[in-house]
């Protein structure tokens, strides 16, 4: 089968288009004919390898011990392992798996759901990890119906998904910060206002929020803590940044120290893809209140520039790999 692989970490132009054998499913796997792939931050690390935390993690010190990159899938499932109950052959499903930037990839049933009606394979391709990390983020803040939001970083990946579930949980006002180019994209997915940053500084003080999602821009904590009311929440989602050892995460850490100290609470995010959160993005998205904003999409062959403009910061919204 073809898939995308690499060897050594780097930048997008050690991925390449390979032959490989197609994966056998084990004890509570499918196999994936895969129909759409998403590409997400997550992707771009674990291909460069940075922060090196990453390595230290178990992916591998000097070399990828995975060569197979893409996590977030659509596919059909075409075979299905021992002890499988949930799915059998022709099911349209999507989640996550190992190595979905191929032909065929096994995932464990417990991280697929079936694949909204309302979705392409593209779109659903796009929606779990983005989406799962926007969800958790809005729990961990505690959003209640009625509160003040803030997301930084509206315009991409996970930000996109923030903007139209905090008015779906009942935020009563969201404000997005992202450049001006995207403003649009922004306000159509449901935000009340929006600020570029570039012209603005969304924690000069001047507005407060109830919570604020930290998804981009690496503000310092202490100007973070400016945007919020005195018993607001701050959640740390990401922020990238050429930090060699620990990427943005440093400032998650601040945040875990000074929390019990003051009355806002401060939280980092690690978010984990699982299958009730799954289910409860695919309520959203077949009411009609969660749709994926996606940007473009590239063929298999070229994933490597796929990755680029993620990189670039192009990007509106979500890239997807179709296959
Ligand atoms: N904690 C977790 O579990 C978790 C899970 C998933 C992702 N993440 C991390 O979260 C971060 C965002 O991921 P993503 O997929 O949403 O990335 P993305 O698609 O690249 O989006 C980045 C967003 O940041 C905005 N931005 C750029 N510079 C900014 C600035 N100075 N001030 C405010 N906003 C700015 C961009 O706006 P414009 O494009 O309009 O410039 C865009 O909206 C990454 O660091 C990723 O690794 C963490």
């Amino acid at each position: 089968m073809r898939a995308i692989v690499h060897d050594v970490y780097g930048t997008p132009d050690v991925l390449r288009l390979d032959e490989i054998d197609q994966p056998v499913p084990g004890r509570g796997e499918v196999l994936l004919r895969v129909r759409a792939a998403g590409v997400d931050q997550g992707v771009w690390h674990l291909m460069a390898g940075m922060p090196y935390a990453i390595r230290a993690a178990g992916f591998g010190l000097r070399a990828p011990k995975r060569r197979v990159r893409g996590l977030d899938v659509a596919g059909r499932v075409e075979a299905v392992g021992p002890d499988v109950t949930r799915f059998r052959p022709g099911d349209e499903v999507y989640g996550t798996c190992t190595g979905s930037f191929a032909q065929y990839a096994c995932a464990k049933e417990e991280e697929l759901a079936p694949r909204p009606a309302r979705l392409t394979p593209e779109q659903a391709a796009v929606v779990t990890i983005s989406g799962c990390t926007a969800l958790q983020a809005l729990r961990a803040g505690r959003l209640k119906s009625g509160g003040r939001v803030l997301v930084i970083g509206a315009s991409g990946g996970v930000g996109t998904y923030a903007v139209q579930l905090a008015k779906a949980l009942g935020a009563a006002h969201v404000t997005g910060v992202c450049s001006a180019s995207k403003a649009d994209l922004v306000r159509s997915l449901g935000a009340d206002e929006v600020v570029d940053y570039a012209c603005e500084d969304p924690t000069d003080g001047v507005h407060r929020y109830d919570l604020v999602l930290d998804i981009a821009g690496n503000r310092p904590l202490h100007r973070l803590r400016r945007a919020l009311t005195p018993r607001g929440t701050l959640v740390m989602v990401g922020g990238e940044t050429d930090g060699r050892w620990l990427g943005g995460y440093h400032r998650q850490l601040w945040a875990l120290l000074l929390s019990p100290f003051v009355r806002q609470q401060l939280r980092g995010l690690a978010s984990t893809p699982n299958p009730e959160d799954l289910r409860a993005l695919g309520e959203f998205i077949e009411s009609g209140s969660l749709t994926p904003a996606l940007d473009r999409t590239y063929p298999l062959a070229e994933v490597p520039d796929a990755v680029r403009r993620l990189r670039s910061g192009h990007a509106r919204g979500k890239i997807a790999i179709s296959l």
